[in-house]
């Protein structure tokens, strides 16, 4: 039987011993389901209380992930998942798959020392026929020039010969981890087509979508492609938001109106772009032709979405300004530390932007954040005596919350909204100064001056 039949025979008869390498928001999931639809998987990750964690049945996500924490905790229990730090378990592994981050570094290259790491620690302990798959998401041209040379190891072993090559990045999203691992299509770019074929076989035990079949360079330029295609569409809607509040207009009317033009489609503006992905991707995107293509429209989007942060600020003083009070020495409450609504995941937050921003201009600056646990407690004891409240994520509690009860808790009744939490605020916000991104100027009734 050829090593190709033999591996394949493994993964239809699911007896393939699968290690995952990497237990974040994308390895943790896709262990759980692989050892779901019944396949032995090893998690391994350098961080030993993570490690701790799932062996103990225990979910280290905090966010808000329908099912994940329940699906964790019965395949340890089964016995169909454990975790490690020990990266001799790929010794026996038939398919590795490596999730670790890969993030930028502040000149927005590409820092890929958990990746190289990796991929090192797995090298020489590949097993000859085992198929090695590259979750994580990469520049192009990373599978080529970094990944391959590493595993090859000098020419002592053939990718396509002795073991199989892969680039299937991720598209899940927190908050929808287990949900978009089944539901949403992905592209598997092999360094062989054989390659391509076997994961393909394998990524059909968990994925109920379709499964394009491509080389490595197409799959990364697809990821990081989709990413920064996504990051130029809320660049637009940010600068549209400035522009109607610079004009007096409301952004999300325009939006909708501006919608209903066949083939439109202006996403939601807001308070910043964050998380692992979005801010970087659009780089590693712009970086795999760096030298050759000078990218204009990728970094002019970054720009604008870096700057939403640093505008809620903006708008924080212009409301403190009509409420009588200065930003320097003022007491403001930040709503949300997470980059999305109800997670935990607190990569690249704009929040932290805004509160490094707002304390270099003198003010004091007490954070909420009910799904981020040093943040967490009663909304009305964290904003007490807060001159202002500046909402900077859309969690289910902000949404829901009355604000008008906040009055007597705050010094100054000041809201800021990054993320139209308050979508009517003369009615929802009576007697307070309001600001919001991509929001006409609301005079309270209150008026000039609000406050004690
Ligand atoms: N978070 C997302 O929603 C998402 C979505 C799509 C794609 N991605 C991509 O997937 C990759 C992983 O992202 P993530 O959000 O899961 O990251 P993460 O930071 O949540 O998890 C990465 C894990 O890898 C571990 N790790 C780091 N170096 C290691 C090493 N040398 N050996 C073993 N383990 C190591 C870390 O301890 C950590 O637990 C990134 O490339 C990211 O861009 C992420």
């Amino acid at each position: 039987m050829t090593v190709f039949q033999s591996l394949w025979n493994r993964i239809e008869e699911q007896t393939a011993h699968l290690v995952v390498v990497g237990l974040g928001y994308v390895g943790l999931p896709v262990s759980a389901r692989f050892a779901q639809v019944g396949f032995g998987v090893t998690g391994l990750d350098v961080d030993e209380h993570k490690v701790a964690k799932v062996n103990a049945g225990v979910c280290p996500i905090e966010g808000d992930e329908p099912g994940l924490a329940e699906l964790l905790a019965e395949v340890v229990a089964a016995g169909r998942l454990r975790a490690t730090t020990d990266y001799t378990v790929c010794q026996k592994a038939d398919v590795v798959l490596v999730a670790v981050e890969t993030p930028i570094d502040s000149i927005h290259q590409p820092r890929y020392s958990a990746l190289r790491a990796a991929v090192r620690a797995l090298e020489p302990n590949l097993m000859a026929g085992a198929m090695v798959i590259i979750e994580s998401t990469v520049a192009p041209g990373t599978m080529d020039r970094l990944v391959r040379p590493i595993l090859e190891a000098n020419g002592s072993r053939r990718s396509g010969m002795d073991f199989y090559l892969i680039h299937c990045p991720e598209r899940v999203m927190p908050g929808l981890l287990l949900k978009n691992l089944a539901h949403l299509s992905r592209v598997v770019g092999g360094d062989t087509p054989e390659a391509a074929r076997l994961a393909q076989r394998l990524y059909r035990t968990i994925v109920e979508a379709e499964l394009d079949l491509t080389d490595c360079v197409t799959a990364e330029l697809v990821k990081t492609a989709e990413n920064a295609y996504r990051d130029v569409q809320i660049a637009f809607a940010n600068e549209l938001a400035l522009i109607c509040e610079h004009v007096g207009a409301d952004v999300w009317q325009v939006r909708e109106l501006v919608n209903k033009s066949p083939g439109r489609d202006v996403l939601l503006p807001g308070a910043g772009v964050g998380g692992h992905c979005i801010p970087k991707d659009p780089w590693l995107l712009a970086y795999g032709a760096s030298g050759t293509v000078s990218a204009k429209l990728i970094p002019a989007a970054r720009d604008i979405n870096d700057f939403m942060p640093l505008h809620m600020a903006e708008l924080t003083v212009d409301a403190l300004e009509e409420a009588g009070q200065e930003l320097e020495g003022a007491r403001v409450a930040v709503l949300g530390y997470a980059y999305l609504e109800n997670s935990d995941d607190t990569r690249n937050s704009p929040s932290e932007v805004l509160v490094a921003r707002l304390q270099e201009l003198g003010a004091e600056v007490v954070i909420h954040d009910p799904w981020v646990p040093e943040y967490r407690g009663a909304l009305e004891v964290r904003v007490q005596g807060c001159d202002a409240v500046v909402v900077m994520v859309a969690h289910d509690e902000y949404r829901r919350f009355d604000w008008s009860v906040l009055k007597k808790h705050l010094r100054h009744p000041v809201l800021v909204d990054g993320r139209r939490v308050v979508v009517d605020p003369g009615r929802q916000l009576p007697g307070f100064v309001f600001r919001g991104v991509g929001r006409p100027q609301v005079r309270s009734a209150a008026g000039s001056g609000a406050g004690p």
